[in-house]
């Protein structure tokens, strides 16, 4: 009911009174210059000062903001829902009439608010104060004049009162640095735990902490490796980390030449020294940025695809097609959804991981021009072949 009026509202070019995660709120719709007019006007606030823009489910904000660098999605849905403002870099310069003087940075809020649940449109936000005043925890603390100059008036009773936590995550997907810009509802402690996490790929633990977390470590890279047949001269490997899997793809392919891509530098110095120099390119790039140039006899990846989403899974999957050679094949190993719940337990988390069942992946490989089958499965764990058509083919098995 409640967010039934609150998006005719916004719609409409209203503004609203409504209740927040933290504190009650000021909305209009972001793309309306006489509703921004008027939020401001009824606040006192100065224009040029930004607003975040607020969401009321997380894949909103997500699809609205396609841009976003995958480090950066990953932090969002780690962290929100909640009571925290996330600063973005912007460079679409979505939503001008947010950015204050700034259009290269967006201000990004998701809640998770009952009376609001299912409101699909974003939201221009600001705390329904005058500028400078204290902010409202109940309705009857928000200004009168803003209440009878607002359409929508919106009681939430009473609500927790301590503003969000405002973040710069603008450096954050090159180099994994954030900033507290105003301290709030979220503790210092557990914005480290969310955000510093996703470097934790420490080359120096990371063969004692992958083989603990996951006993079949060393059977899901024989099986990989053995299921890249042989004789493969040029090698493209997506998510090399220290090399482990990069290693045995040579010693199994010993006329190969390795190109390994992997967002962590740290982890590819780690590879760097493993790895014999005059057969490997170590490169620092993501998986979702366009692929080095092939055409390659052998894509292999272990353990890195399942950091995509599913429909960035089926995407990767047209860009390894159009890398390989005739003939030339893909092996991924990697965690999966087991058919069998109880069957999941390599630890996962939130927001970094996120694995796809077998099936839906076959599918996305067969979609890509791929002959797919399943080699080797174990627990939630499974090595997938997909072959390029035409050409001879790398040999076996
Ligand atoms: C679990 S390690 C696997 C490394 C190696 N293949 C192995 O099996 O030991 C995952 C690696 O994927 C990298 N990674 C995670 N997300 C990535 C992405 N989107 N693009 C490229 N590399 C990514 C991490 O930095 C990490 O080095």
């Amino acid at each position: 009911m409640s967010a039934a009026a609150f998006e005719a509202c916004i719609a409409a070019g209203g503004v609203a009174v409504f209740p927040s995660d933290t504190v009650y709120g000021l909305a209009c719709d972001p793309e309306n210059g006489n509703a921004v007019k008027r939020l401001h006007a009824l606040k006192g606030r100065a224009p040029e000062k930004p607003s975040a823009v607020m969401w009321f489910a997380l894949e909103a904000a997500l699809d609205a903001l396609p841009e976003l660098g995958p480090r950066t999605r990953a932090a969002l849905e780690r962290l929100l829902p909640g009571p925290v403002s996330l600063v973005v870099p912007n460079p679409r310069a979505r939503f001008p009439l947010a950015a204050g003087g700034d259009p290269a940075s967006l201000g990004v809020r998701v809640v998770s608010v009952p009376a609001l649940d299912g409101v699909g449109l974003p939201v221009l936000q600001t705390s329904a104060n005058l500028a400078g005043g204290p902010d409202p925890v109940a309705l009857d603390e928000v200004p009168a004049s803003i209440r009878a100059g607002a359409e929508l008036v919106l009681d939430g009773g009473r609500l927790p009162g301590t503003p969000s936590s405002v973040v710069d995550l603008r450096r954050y997907e090159e180099s994994g640095e954030w900033a507290v810009l105003r301290a709030g509802a979220v503790a210092e402690e557990a914005l480290r735990e969310a955000l510093g996490w996703e470097f934790h790929f420490d080359p120096a633990t990371y063969a004692a902490e992958i083989r603990e977390e996951m006993p079949l470590y060393d059977r899901l890279q024989d099986e990989l490796v053995r299921a890249s047949g042989s004789e493969a001269r040029r090698i493209l490997e997506l998510g090399t980390g220290t090399g482990e899997t990069a290693g045995r793809l040579l010693a199994r392919h010993p006329d190969a030449r390795l190109v390994g891509i992997d967002v962590s530098a740290e982890m590819l110095a780690a590879a760097a020294s493993a790895l014999p120099a005059e057969r490997v390119s170590l490169r620092v790039a993501a998986l979702e940025d366009e692929l080095p140039p092939g055409p390659f006899d052998l894509v292999a990846s272990a353990l890195c695809v399942h950091h995509l989403r599913g429909r960035e899974k089926a995407d990767l999957f047209v860009r390894v097609a159009a890398a390989l050679a005739p003939g030339g094949r893909f092996v991924l190993g990697d965690v999966v959804v087991p058919e069998d719940p109880a069957q999941a337990t390599t630890p996962l988390t939130a927001g970094y991981d996120h694995p796809s069942p077998v099936a839906e992946q076959l599918a996305w490989l067969e979609e890509a021009g791929l002959s797919a089958r399943l080699s080797w499965a174990a627990g939630d764990l499974a090595v997938i072949v997909a072959a390029a058509p035409g050409g001879a083919g790398i040999v076996g098995p």
